[in-house]
């Protein structure tokens, strides 16, 4: 759906320091209807790439190539991308509903439209209270509900978000963990920054991880889990002749697990539970980070 393609981007650095070089050579796809989770440090570059992909920001070097579903360049793709920005200060002193409104009408939705769609989103990101209300007045955690709200008004292809979990409390992380499963399931395409790995976890089925101002990894989440396993670990618990009530356990790997159940059930014992040793992929990533 979008290809980033071998992107440099640097900045300025201070008086008397170096440029800042953020991508070296960037490459990954959006695949169109999945959900890619991008993942990486704090001030590797995931919102730089972000505002490069929506043209608020320009590309030092490479290219970056809208498909046809996008209309094939930025410009067609803009009314099919609904973006949510990391940080969101907009519109002050409007009320979240006027704010909304102004926004509908930009993007040139009929007023009907928008207010469905304000009613429909607003409730499901559980904001509508809050919308008579001017927005300098909203937590953290309001303004992401409220810029979510505003992201999907026009009902676009792809969603771009930048860190949508971030300033939600635990009932909210749900909530808009549970929306995104079903614009999912609706058959859009959620792209999403991130550098909390277990949400990364939960909705995404690819990752595309920043490293150093390049792709570490960029794969279906399985696959990443499953190259980075650290090894065929196993826990054994098992009685032994000798062990009493309580039992024993080991660890061991595949092979030794062979020879230690061998010898435990010709002693005259038994095996109550082998478990495979199960990676996250929180492991999986520090794995990947040790070895680059
Ligand atoms: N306009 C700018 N001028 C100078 N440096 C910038 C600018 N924008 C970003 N940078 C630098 O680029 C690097 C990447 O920043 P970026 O905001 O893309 O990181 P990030 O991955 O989004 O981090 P975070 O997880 O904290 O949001 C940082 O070192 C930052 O200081
Ligand atoms: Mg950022």
């Amino acid at each position: 759906m979008i290809l980033i393609n071998n992107i440099y981007k640097s900045f300025r650095g201070g008086v008397g320091e170096r440029r800042n070089h953020v991508l070296t050579g960037l490459t990954f796809r959006i695949h169109e209807g999945k959900v890619t989770g991008f993942l990486g440090p704090n001030g590797s570059g995931k919102t730089t790439t972000i505002r490069m992909i929506l043209g608020f920001l320009q590309i030092d070097q490479g290219e970056i190539q809208f498909g046809d579903q996008l209309g094939g360049c930025l410009q067609s793709a803009k009314n099919k991308i609904g973006f949510m920005p990391e940080d969101s200060s907009f519109g002050q002193q409007l009320t979240g509903r006027e704010f909304l409104t102004y926004m509908g009408t930009l993007a040139r939705i009929s007023s009907a439209q928008i207010r469905m769609q304000i009613e429909h989103w607003a409730s499901r990101l559980s904001i509508t209270d809050a919308l008579g209300r001017q927005i300098k007045g909203y937590s953290k955690g309001m303004k992401q509900r409220l810029a979510m709200v505003n992201a999907l008004l026009h009902d676009p292809q792809l969603l771009i978000l930048d860190e949508p979990l971030a300033g939600l409390d635990p009932i909210g992380r749900v909530e808009m963990r549970e929306i995104m499963q079903e614009l999912k399931h609706q058959g859009k395409t959620i792209f999403f920054s991130s550098h909390i790995i277990s949400d990364v976890e939960r909705v995404c089925e690819r990752v595309v991880l920043l490293d150093r101002g390049q792709v570490l990894f960029n794969s279906p989440l399985s696959d990443l889990v499953a190259t980075t396993a650290v090894g065929d670990r196993y826990t054994i618990n098992y009685h032994s002749s000798a062990s009493g009530r309580e039992g024993e356990s080991a660890e061991v790997t595949g092979e030794e697990k062979e020879q230690l159940i061998a010898s435990i059930i010709q002693d005259g014992g038994t095996i109550d539970r082998v478990t495979p040793e199960v990676v996250t992929l929180e492991e999986a990533v520090y794995n990947l980070q040790d070895r680059g």
